[in-house]
């Protein structure tokens, strides 16, 4: 399983000095929270601020994108150095225009699934994604607890996946700790999303190290 830490947890006014604490930590992706007031009821930063903290460090950029109209948006974090863009299903751009928009930028592409979406609302987008985010907390502030509930719903997603031979990873988000990293492993994640576990922690090197022992 890969940890990707979540920067919202993170001292901002030392955002790219955090970006490289947690690459020395040994984090494999960075995973950034855009947030528009809109679509969730917190704003965080845009694409500017991504482009300066991207010469911090050399890992994965996964920006999960919460923002209602995302297909507006994907050229400027594209052009901030975006590996993978994720985007709500549930937001109000046509997903195939959007996947497409961010695939020809040779950008990685993901959807994203909130708590009351069914699995079944991604089936027809898998054979065009090269991830599925799964949200195990409602959408927009950190230090939330855990949906338990959410993982039928990712085992669900893993063995249709399976199914078809398909190659989309499948990253789980919101509350993902040392106590449920093994469930979240179980039920088939790929990518774990942590910002309370690895930032509120004494030392972050160790708690990405325990959350990869866990699983
Ligand atoms: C919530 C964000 C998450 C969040 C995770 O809307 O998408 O990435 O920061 O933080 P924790 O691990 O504290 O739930
Ligand atoms: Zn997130």
């Amino acid at each position: 399983m890969l940890i990707a830490p979540s920067l919202l947890s993170c001292d901002f006014s030392q955002f790219g000095n955090e970006v490289r604490r947690m690459d020395l930590a040994g984090a494999d992706y960075m995973h950034l929270d855009v947030m528009d007031g809109h679509f969730v009821p917190n704003i965080t930063f845009g694409a500017p601020v991504l482009k300066y903290v991207r010469k911090f460090t050399d890992k994965v950029f996964d920006v999960h994108l919460m923002i209602s109209e995302p297909l507006k948006y994907i050229n400027d974090f594209c052009d901030a150095g975006a590996d993978i863009i994720t985007f709500h299903i549930e937001s109000d751009s046509d997903p195939e225009k959007t996947i497409e928009k961010i695939k020809n930028r040779g950008v990685k592409a993901g959807l994203v699934i909130k708590p009351a979406t069914p699995a079944e609302s991604v089936f027809p987008y898998l054979e065009k994604v090269d991830m599925i985010l799964v949200m195990t907390v409602e959408p927009g502030f950190g230090g939330q607890s855990f949906m338990s509930d959410m993982l039928p719903k990712i085992e669900k997603l893993k063995k249709e996946i399976t199914k078809r031979g398909l190659n989309v990873l499948i990253e789980a988000d919101g509350g993902i700790s040392a106590e449920n990293i093994s469930q979240c492993a179980k039920a088939g994640v790929d990518v774990a999303v942590a910002g309370t576990a690895v930032f509120k922690a004494e030392n972050p090197e160790r708690a990405i190290r325990e959350l990869r022992i866990k699983n």
